[in-house]
């Protein structure tokens, strides 16, 4: 298949959705073009760190790449310097330097010493990150040798792109940049993806010929389709089982319509699973979300880092989880917000509730709403339901600390601990100034300042006894003038 014969339009360009039964011969290397300035995404920062599902979108391409299992995999970088490199660094990844960005075609010239001469050659681009690897390889399955592969996409509107032209045979002739186009290339809805497959060797050769006498007066890769036309080399077109694979981000909507676009991934893949999703299109992960069986999660909810979902875990509208383990049967409730904390089995988290990092809550503790919790365990069927600050303490089981209770972790320099008996109950509008305990079983009286150790078992109160002063008056207003 694919040869030269082939006729033009649908039937003759492979469908990459097909099984691919034929496995792929050559080895080959992998080169990533990532040096582009990114003009219009008028930032500060190299385009290709600009993050999308919430790591920089290079990152993404070198997933796809990696796992094709490349011999080599390069990375020509150049615009932002080092940023590049030293975001990126991996020891399996060869960074080319490109000084100067003269081109796409340059840009490859530059990675070719690095390549092995016999194999093929994969071009990705840094700013193209929705590709999946099954397209990939079904490129690869179709390159060889003697071969040029591309894969190319039909758009209603190609504006922008490079134009696929073929001869009335079908073969394809060229590839012609927008900007060197004239009006009937210009209707041509054929797109050049920037993706292709090519013999290292047959680039070694083509490329120090291409000039750059174009509009942009740049060494064009693209005019390698040219020069293998001449040569009557086989050149075949490969289109990705849908075009939004192939979105390259050029400016800021561009990276939120690819960002959304991985997030309904995200969320078409939780619920393959099983999960629950009201609302996929309002869905976010920046990291791995690991799912039990029946979870359910509400509109809005944001999971960052690595977080795990116990099996029938509920998560609320509008709560953030970063690095978070959640056991099973746990209802957090909307507007939360977790980080780096872990939630034991059946517990009840928010609403608007806040655990931060150091945070381990055990079997069926309930955190209620306006609560923060930060470096502090709570031991099984403890409860803490309104308006409390926990910090650096360690509570027992079966603790009730009441409404507005507040541990005083910080003296100004230094954190110190409260530790908190198994059974204990603290009235509402406790402080409790650390470093401080309170046994098992103490009860603290409402209001109190608690300084010193609180005895097991025993009432401790520490505020001030309430008086009446008997015919007391309220000041009155002068009146004015006086
Ligand atoms: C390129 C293709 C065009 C295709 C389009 C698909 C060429 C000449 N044109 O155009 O046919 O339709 O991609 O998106 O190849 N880069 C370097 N060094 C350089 C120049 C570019 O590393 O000297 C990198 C960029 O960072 C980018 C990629 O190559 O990742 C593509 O370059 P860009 O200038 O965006 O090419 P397009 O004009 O989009
Ligand atoms: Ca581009």
């Amino acid at each position: 298949m694919g040869g030269r014969s082939r006729g033009h339009g649908q039937s003759g360009i492979m469908r990459l959705c097909m099984t691919i039964d034929r496995i792929m011969g050559e080895t080959f290397d992998i080169v990533v073009l990532a040096a582009g300035k990114g003009t219009r995404m008028r930032s500060d920062y190299p385009k290709v760190l600009q993050p999308v599902a919430g790591r920089p979108m290079l990152a993404h391409v070198l997933d796809v790449a990696r796992s094709l299992g490349p011999v080599r995999l390069c990375v020509v970088y150049g615009h932002g310097g080092e940023l590049v490199p030293q975001a990126l660094a991996a020891p399996d990844v060869t960074w080319v330097r490109q000084d100067r960005q003269l081109g796409t075609g340059h840009a490859v010239l530059q990675a070719l010493p690095h390549c092995a001469t016999g194999g093929l050659t994969l071009v990705l681009y840094g700013d193209v990150p929705l590709l999946r690897s099954e397209t990939l390889r079904a490129l690869l399955a179709q390159a060889g040798p003697g071969r040029l592969a591309l894969l190319t996409v039909e758009l209603a509107d190609p504006t922008g792109y490079g134009r696929i032209v073929r001869d009335t045979a079908g073969h394809i002739e060229r590839i012609v940049e927008e900007r060197d186009a004239d009006a009937s290339i210009r209707s041509i809805r054929e797109i050049n993806t920037g993706v292709l497959v090519a013999p290292t060797e047959k680039l070694a050769d083509w490329l120090p010929r291409i000039g750059c006498s174009n509009h942009q007066g740049e060494y064009y890769l693209t005019d390698i389709v040219a020069m293998a036309a001449t040569e009557r080399l086989d050149i075949v077109a490969c289109q990705p089982a849908e075009a939004q694979e192939t979105l390259g981000v050029n400016d800021r909507a561009q990276q939120a319509e690819v960002e959304r676009a991985l997030q309904w991934r995200a969320a078409q893949q939780q619920m393959a699973c099983g999960v629950t999703l009201f609302d996929p299109a309002r869905f976010d992960v920046r990291g791995t979300l690991r799912c039990g069986r029946d979870v359910v999660i509400d509109a809005g909810c944001l999971f960052v880092g690595t977080v795990e979902l116990g099996d029938r875990v509920h998560v609320g509208p509008h709560c953030v989880l970063e690095d978070v383990r959640v056991a099973s049967d746990v209802r957090i409730a909307a507007f939360s917000h977790l980080h780096g904390a872990q939630v034991g089995a059946g517990a009840q988290v928010g609403p608007y509730a806040r655990l931060r990092p150091g945070t381990r809550l055990d079997e069926a503790v309930h955190i209620g709403n306006f609560v923060e919790v930060k470096n502090s365990t709570v031991g099984a069927h403890s409860k803490i339901n309104h308006l409390s600050y926990v910090g650096d303490s360690s509570v027992g089981k079966r603790v009730n600390i009441g409404a507005g209770t507040i541990t005083c972790n910080y003296d100004g320099a230094n954190k110190h601990r409260t530790v908190i008996g198994d059974d204990v109950f603290v009235g509402s509008g406790t402080e409790l100034v650390a470093p401080v305990e309170l046994g098992e079983g103490a009860t603290i009286g409402a209001g109190s300042t608690i300084t010193q150790y609180a005895p097991a078992g025993e009432l401790t109160l520490a505020r001030e006894r309430q008086v009446t002063r008997p015919g007391w008056k309220r000041p009155v207003k002068q009146a004015k003038g006086s």
